[in-house]
């Protein structure tokens, strides 16, 4: 959370203001937030989830669909794909940087392929330029899950910009959060008021409730006015926490590849990555939780690929790559809380491992 003596004055205002739903400072929010993170525009929405279902869903995603998408990433990703009717159809993992391959997603279009959805693992980017040459091949829409990457850059451009549909995840844990909360970018300025449509039970705000109409389905998808003056508030310090996740996640990537055993992260020369999650990669990598554990650190792989799960059980396939990753990951932390000290500390006893 941003400094108390900046947030709340401005929650407490609009806690007692008598309008705590969708408002001005949802509004505000958006604009802020796409001009910040290089975005023509942006929809603040409840979640990432809900902005990921509402890229689908306006990408076309429908009952009998396949989604290509990656296995190496957190549940929600692919779960929406099911709830859309779709099937996510795995496709393997670069295992130098987790990311997807897009040698892999060109193996796997089909005449029943709506969308190719990419996540940027760990604030990496995925090597977008091939996947979106992929795409305008097969005339297909890319969607960028940038829930980990806010702040990352690809081509210059901020990260998610250059795809018909992103979406970035405010949630907890995140780089940024408004205790819950998301955004979807489009590129396409005209179906702004669709998506809108989308994220209020397909209903046009501003419209008298008495004579709107509602002509296709729509989800209570909308950011409140609690979580956008938060959001207000967060954009006025992201810069700096995103500065420390990037100054942390170099020196690890300086100090670790000179570690033999260890490697890390391989991005595309395009690509200037956030460092949600530093990922170290080693033949023993529950070795590396207990090294980080003796001096107090916490170090994990975090996600389970989906296709372990049971509901994705009819989509697994060979993952080669994934495998590969997965078994030879770990995340350390490398967020804006892990100062100069620590993190000498973590390479000191890797160093000694
Ligand atoms: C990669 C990824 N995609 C989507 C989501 C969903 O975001 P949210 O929790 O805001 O719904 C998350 C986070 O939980 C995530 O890590």
């Amino acid at each position: 959370m941003p400094p108390k003596e900046m947030l709340m004055p401005e929650l407490e205002q609009v806690l007692y203001s008598g309008m705590v739903a969708e408002g001005e400072y949802v509004y505000r929010f958006e604009r802020e937030f796409a001009a910040k993170f290089d975005l023509p525009q942006a929809l603040a929405m409840s979640s990432g989830t809900a902005a990921l279902h509402a890229a689908l869903s306006l990408a076309g995603v429908g009952a009998g669909d396949e989604v290509i998408s990656t296995p190496m990433t957190a549940e929600p990703t692919n779960v929406v794909i099911l709830q859309l009717g779709a099937t996510p159809v795995f496709a393997d993992v670069d295992p130098a940087s987790g990311n997807i391959d897009p040698a892999s997603v060109a193996a796997l279009i089909t005449p029943k392929t709506k969308a190719i959805l990419v996540v940027h693992y760990a604030g990496f980017p995925v090597r977008l330029a091939e996947i979106q040459a992929i795409a305008r091949r097969h005339q297909l829409p890319v969607i960028e899950d940038c829930a980990h990457a806010l702040g990352a850059r690809y081509a210059g451009h901020g990260i998610g910009r250059t795809s018909e549909f992103s979406l970035f995840s405010f949630q907890a844990i995140k780089h940024m959060t408004t205790v819950d909360g998301g955004a979807l970018h489009l590129a396409d300025a005209e179906r702004v008021p669709e998506a809108k449509r989308f994220r209020w039970f397909g209903m046009d705000k501003g419209v008298p409730r008495t004579e709107v109409d509602i002509k296709t389905v729509g989800y209570k998808y909308n950011m409140h006015n609690v979580a956008g003056v938060i959001g207000l508030a967060q954009l006025k310090v992201i810069d700096a926490l995103i500065a420390k996740h990037v100054a942390n996640g170099r020196f690890f990537d300086d100090a670790l590849s000179a570690i033999p055993g260890l490697s890390v992260t391989r991005f595309d020369a395009a690509a200037d990555p956030s460092y949600w999650l530093y990922s170290v990669l080693s033949e023993d990598s529950a070795d590396i939780e207990k090294r980080m554990a003796s001096i107090g650190v916490a170090a994990s792989k975090l996600h389970r690929p989906n296709h372990y799960h049971s509901i994705f059980e009819p989509m697994r396939r060979p993952l080669p790559g994934l495998d590969s990753y997965y078994r030879r990951l770990t995340h350390i932390p490398c967020g804006w809380w892990v100062d100069a000290e620590t993190r000498e500390r973590i390479v000191d006893a890797l160093r000694k491992g």
